[in-house]
């Protein structure tokens, strides 16, 4: 047997975990095991190479991914996929594994259109994979930014100051949902539901009054217009409102033990899949429980905020 491991998309803390799941597993079930470098883009470019047990030495504890990645043009079309099919074949791999968010899912399925064998595995800080409760890389970036969140509070506490500290994840609210929990956050703004500038300010003038001078707002990037709505709070609670933007700190760093495990069990997961003929299918965390699906009902799922977490925490910073 022989497959083809890429990493894809923006890189997050653990896909090194699920690289050396995949070699590990794949040469201990004497599999031929081949990484290509710089995500889908490799495989346009042939950077294509056999891996053995010492390729993947020492990267359990790193984070970004030491195969590189990229945000690959060429298979946003037909043309562009039809070539990578014809290189792959080429290479006669029996799958071809993908660590990846959404978009890096959507380009295995079309190479599965053509029939290329993948198997996918969630990679992504951003935690907005339906299919799966938890993608590689989130736990490490809600644990930057509660640590960044830790140290902005103090600093905003010294001084009686509105805190902002807007945090990635594209269209998804999950990395401010869970470090606003967790960081004990007055508002919590999310793209999934609207947000009251207005009940916010209000909230915040309560805890004034009760003698709490200062509050942390933890703001998704996707959330709206931050800078707006930092010029709002500050007018209508008149407390000098600074704004922290995470930005790309909250991707790079070493994984967390729970990303590491996730990793490695879905790492080696996707290689029993491809000696169980399991073709097409996602790897996913379910319920707690490590699953496969097939790769069409994983991207036919829709992303489901957890509107209870919210609740919580809203309930929780009253
Ligand atoms: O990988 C996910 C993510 O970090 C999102 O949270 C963010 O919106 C985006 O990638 C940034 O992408 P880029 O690396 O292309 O700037």
């Amino acid at each position: 047997m022989k497959l083809g491991v890429l990493t894809s998309g923006g890189d997050s803390p653990g896909m090194n975990a699920a690289v050396r799941a995949v070699v590990r597993n794949s040469i201990y079930n004497d599999i031929e095991i081949y990484a290509i470098r710089y995500g889908y883009t490799g495989i346009f470019e042939q950077k294509i190479e056999k891996m053995n047990i010492y390729s993947v030495a020492d990267i359990i504890q790193r984070g970004g991914t030491t195969l590189h990645t990229s945000r690959c043009p060429m298979m946003m079309s037909s043309e562009g996929v039809d070539r990578a099919a014809e290189i792959l074949n080429a290479y006669a791999f029996d799958a071809l594994i993908v660590i990846g968010g959404d978009g890096s899912y959507r380009g295995a399925a079309e190479l599965s259109a053509r029939g290329i064998n993948v198997i996918v595995l969630p990679g992504t800080i951003d935690n907005d994979v339906a299919s799966s409760e938890y993608s590689i890389g989130f736990d490490t970036a809600v644990n930057t930014a509660i640590e960044a969140i830790g140290r902005i509070r103090d600093t905003s506490l010294s001084h009686n100051r509105a805190s902002v500290v807007e945090v990635m994840g594209r269209n998804c609210g999950n990395i401010a949902l869970f470090s606003g929990l967790a960081g004990g956050a007055e508002a919590i703004c999310v793209p999934e539901l609207s947000y009251d500038a207005d009940a916010i300010c209000a909230k915040m003038l309560r805890g004034k009054d009760r003698g709490k001078l200062h509050s942390i707002i933890v703001y998704a990037e996707g959330a709206g217009d931050v800078d707006k709505f930092c010029a709002e709070i500050a007018e209508k609670t008149q407390m000098t409102t600074n704004k922290t933007s995470l930005g790309y700190i909250q991707r790079g760093g070493a994984p967390t033990a729970f990303d590491r495990i996730l990793a490695s069990r879905m790492g080696a997961m996707a290689v029993e899949a491809a000696i169980a003929g399991r073709m097409n299918t996602a790897v996913c965390m379910r319920g707690g429980k490590y699953v496969l699906m097939e790769l069409s009902e994983a991207l036919s799922m829709q992303f489901v905020f957890d509107s209870e977490a919210y609740r919580i925490a809203m309930q929780l910073s009253i």
